[in-house]
């Protein structure tokens, strides 16, 4: 009797472990399906009814999630013409590990939420449109090691906590538009931490510092094209003006000497 029940139990629990959706995913999954665009219909099984219960074990039924004990672990929609934005509500899929978005045209902010992915390892949102600063609450996702967010419009500077994310063996913000120094704890990491280079950091014009170069060569060089513009345009006034009073006075001169009146004075410039 006892061990029957025990077996119907353990079954009953594989059975729910198995089917039963969960409902954080769920709304993870609605959500972000609303807020991005699949103009080219990529997405072909995105629909309601599989969001209820995405998970197989681990198969997955939408085209680029994999699951793990029945919860959606990995989403890997890379190179499908998505636009639209990226919900904030993703942060309900609390089991995910790694999140490829890469080489869409998804457009709007990072969403600071995504600090709510405890697992997440992996956040790849590179050639996309996405726009704002980069959240420094994602320095409270303490496994991230790949944050790979080049070939964006992203802008403001690069948060100095991103730096307490003592796993990050890639990191790459190049081609946007940020600006400001490079904190110290990313440009010029001490320790065993994994030193990132100049391809992490380059084409973001406003931005300087190691292992870019300093802010002075950038910065002075403004100022260095005003101050030869204003000196360059006062030099020239001062030359033509001072031009005009020797061709005044050579003429004067001339005319004195040519016609003899040395009574007729012009006054003097
Ligand atoms: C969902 O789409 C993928 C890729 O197009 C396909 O392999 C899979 O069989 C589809 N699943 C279902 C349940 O339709
Ligand atoms: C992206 O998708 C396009 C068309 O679907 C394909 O031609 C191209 O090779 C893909 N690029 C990569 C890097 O996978
Ligand atoms: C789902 O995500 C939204 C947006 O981040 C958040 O407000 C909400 O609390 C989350 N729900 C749960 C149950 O965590
Ligand atoms: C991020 O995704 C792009 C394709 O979308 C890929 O080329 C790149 O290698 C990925 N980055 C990392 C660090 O894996
Ligand atoms: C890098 O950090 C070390 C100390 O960890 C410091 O001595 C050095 O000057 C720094 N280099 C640059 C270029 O900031
Ligand atoms: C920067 O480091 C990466 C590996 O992290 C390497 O592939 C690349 O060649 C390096 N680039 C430069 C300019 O040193």
């Amino acid at each position: 009797m006892g061990v029957c029940r025990r077996h119907l139990l353990a079954a009953a629990l594989l059975f729910l472990s198995t089917t039963a959706a969960d409902p954080n995913d769920e709304r993870c999954l609605n959500h972000l399906s609303e807020s991005l665009s699949d103009p080219h219909n990529n997405l072909r099984n995105w629909t309601k009814s599989i969001f209820s219960n995405p998970c197989e074990g681990s198969i997955s039924a939408l085209q680029g999630a994999t699951c793990n004990n029945g919860r959606i672990y990995k989403l890997s929609l890379s190179n499908l013409s998505l636009k639209g934005t990226i919900s904030p509500y993703l942060s309900n899929c609390t089991n995910l590990q790694s999140l490829d978005l890469g080489s869409n045209s998804i457009t709007g902010p990072i969403p600071p939420d995504l600090q709510y992915l405890v697992n997440l390892a992996v956040l790849n949102l590179s050639s996309n449109r996405l726009s704002g600063p980069i959240p420094e609450q994602l320095a409270l996702c303490a496994y991230l090691n790949v944050i790979d967010l080049h070939g964006n419009l992203i802008s403001g500077q690069i948060p100095q906590q991103l730096g307490l994310l003592v796993r990050l063996s890639v990191f790459d913000v190049s081609d946007n538009k940020l600006s400001g120094p490079i904190p110290g704890s990313l440009g010029n990491r001490s320790g065993n931490l994994v030193r990132f280079n100049v391809s992490s950091f380059e084409g973001n014009k406003k931005l300087y510092g190691y292992p870019l170069p300093p802010l002075k060569s950038k910065g002075l060089s403004i100022w260095v094209i005003v101050a030869i513009g204003v000196g360059s345009g006062f030099v020239s006034l001062v030359l033509s003006f001072t031009a005009v009073c020797i061709w005044l006075r050579i003429t004067e001169k001339k005319l004195d000497e040519d016609e003899g009146k040395i009574n007729q004075h012009m006054p003097d410039y």
